[in-house]
């Protein structure tokens, strides 16, 4: 979702800091890119499309000036277009602006403007800001002061920045969207994401809701509402830039599949003891659960989340899992006894933070299970525990779930009443990198996607522990190719789903452990007796080859592991058709990485 970026220094240039970090944001999903560099006048350029295009605009000319901002907007209001892109100006522009969020009472402040005067020229709700900004300045307030009366009349979530001609500040502020602040040695920078200048500093600061910067290439100055000086602490940020390269993958999402058994390894570590067959979460050291939990997530997090709920359950704790949009604290028995858990890899997902701070309102202690260090799901929850996937930059979610899955796991452990040490379970959870890099190895993924990829659509079915594994499979698949997928609970399938059925439609059935494997044949035999292909994801072949026309093999690790290996299958199938189809892969249309929108 929108980007944004901003430096203030004395050696270099802002156009190259500023470029660089509009394509390290690229990974969070964009429709159309802009700069805006202050020097003795403001420079702007802007383009719908991808930041290639906007380098196009740009004149090969030295651009001067060594303060600016820079956008990659994910439309809300108004279509892509090179004048719906960010940075927007005042009627003389003098000041730029750009802005992540929904500024929900924009109609009443335009309505406003325009009757004072102001001409407008995109459909956005962001151009109120400049606009703002600039009848504060015509009522003789100090650009700083203008800034901040803009923004105090903003109602809905803002990440915003601006800079002014002939000035090399940045202001910057937040509410209920992400902004972080890079402190290196030769200037400072704002973006909503750290990867937009990992290059240049490990060194941060976050900004609360509320909160405004002054940034110049003397330092950073925070301030609250009130304008009160704020006493900021100075995190250091693990992440190696080397991290985020493709590392001579064609894909960011092909390296990420790759690098799950070193990301479990990490999420595992001085965690588990297997001597002892003990987990011990030292984030989590704190956390008493009394009552039940509840689990708030989207997409694949979700998916993440029902394999977490049904684990435990089966330890004996109360859990459910919801829709972060469908959560509703007036309607469900939510109260000062109930976990509500987060599980959200960005930690920055509106729907997610939503439903975390209604729990938190009616009194239900919460924790964020997340990636990312400092995000406001991890700020804003009583307690976190990180999943400690690594930098995730395809927009589709592959090693954050299955780091989502080990965590889970270890959490299930962590709240179950009953603490016996499962040594077996634990031993499994450590095996899962070296089985998962077997699968990496040998997968036969590659050419089944190209046996299928001319398919209508694809159907993933799965029972228990297989559903979330169904479910994500198909969303993958549909997130990456662009084609008609659905996971369903595989008896649901008789219930209409069959109807769509046909020899065109492959069935990826998902078919491990032993309790559930007879009757998921079953559905299989149900879809082949109406011709459709059937693609088996199993660990016992030999029982199964005889109803499929295909085999994915994935090492038998018991049932709460196996479904992890399985997705593994699943998502290279979906990397493979959507390669063969040529699609934007790492950047899949309309979509996000992190979504901040409700
Ligand atoms: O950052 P989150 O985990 O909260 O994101 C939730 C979903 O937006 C996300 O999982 C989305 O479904 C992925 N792009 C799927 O690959």
């Amino acid at each position: 979702m929108c980007g944004i970026i901003g430096y203030t220094g004395t050696d270099r240039g802002a156009i190259d800091v500023l470029m660089n970090g509009l394509s390290s944001l690229e990974y969070r999903g964009y429709d159309s890119a802009g700069v805006a560099v202050a020097d003795s006048s403001l420079a702007v350029f802007k383009r719908e499309g991808e930041v290639s295009a906007l380098e196009t605009a740009i004149p090969d000319d030295d651009i001067g000036g060594t303060a600016g901002i820079g956008h990659t907007r994910w439309s809300t209001h108004g279509p892509p277009s090179d004048t719906n892109a960010h940075p927007h100006t005042d009627c003389t522009g003098d000041v730029a602006v750009v802005h992540n969020g929904i500024i929900e009472n924009y109609r009443t402040l335009q309505s406003e403007l325009e009757a004072d005067g102001h001409t407008f020229n995109s459909d956005t709700d962001t151009e109120v800001v400049p606009h703002l900004i600039e009848t504060a300045l015509a009522e003789g307030a100090t650009r700083e002061e203008a800034f901040r009366q803009a923004v105090q009349r903003l109602e809905g979530s803002y990440a915003v920045a601006a800079v002014f001609e002939g000035d090399e500040t940045v202001y910057a502020a937040r509410n209920e969207s992400p902004l972080v602040l890079g402190l290196g040695d030769d200037g400072y920078y704002l973006a909503s994401d750290v990867p937009a200048f990992i290059e240049y500093t490990d060194r941060v600061v976050y900004l609360e809701d509320g909160q405004f910067a002054r940034v110049n290439p003397s330092g950073i100055v925070v301030t609250d509402e009130q304008g009160a000086i704020v006493e900021t602490a100075v995190e250091t940020i693990s992440w190696d830039p080397e991290d985020a390269g493709k590392s001579g993958y064609d894909h960011y999402m092909l390296k990420e599949i790759h690098e799950q058994p070193t990301a479990i390894r990490k999420c595992l570590r001085e965690r588990v003891t297997e001597m002892e067959g003990s987990i011990t979460v030292s984030e989590l050291a704190d956390l008493e659960r009394q009552g039940p939990v509840q689990f708030v997530a989207c997409g694949t997090s979700y998916h993440a989340a029902l394999y977490g709920a049904r684990l435990l359950r089966e330890q004996g704790v109360p859990a459910q899992c919801y829709l972060a949009s469908e959560y509703d604290v007036e309607s469900l028995p939510v109260g000062n006894e109930t976990l509500v858990v987060g599980v959200t890899q960005s930690g920055e997902t509106a729907d997610t933070m939503r439903a975390l701070r209604a729990a938190n309102r009616v009194g239900a202690s919460t924790l964020a299970l997340t990636n990312v260090v400092g995000s406001s799901a991890a700020r804003e929850c009583d307690h976190v525990m990180y999943i400690r996937a690594g930098p995730e930059i395809g927009v589709a979610a592959t090693k954050t779930f299955a780091s989502q899955q080990v965590a889970l796991a270890m959490l299930s452990q962590v709240l179950s009443p009953d603490r016996t040490p499962e040594t077996d379970f634990i031993k499994r959870l450590r095996t899962l990198p070296d089985r998962i890099q077997r699968i990496l190895d040998e997968s036969n993924a590659q050419a089944i996607a190209e046996t299928y990829v001319d398919a209508d659509a694809y159907f993933f079915i799965g029972r228990g522990y297989n559903t979330p594994v169904a479910l994500e499979g198909a969303l993958k698949m549909k997130e990456i190719t662009y084609k008609h997928a659905e996971g369903f609970a595989a008896g649901e399938l008789k219930h209409g789903p069959l109807a769509l059925v046909t020899e065109a439609t492959p069935v990826f059935a998902i078919v491990t452990g032993e309790s559930n494997a007879a009757r998921t044949i079953g559905n299989i035999k149900e879809v082949e007796a109406r011709g459709a292909p059937v693609v088996a994801v199993t660990d016992s072949p030999s029982d199964v080859d005889q109803y499929a026309d295909h085999i994915l093999e994935v090492p038998s690790s018991g049932p709460r592991c196996t479904p992890i290996l399985s997705n593994i299958q699943l998502q290279l199938v979906s990397y493979w058709v959507a390669n063969q189809l040529g699609r934007s892969i790492d950047k899949p249309r309309n979509l996000a990485k992190s979504v901040t929108v409700e």
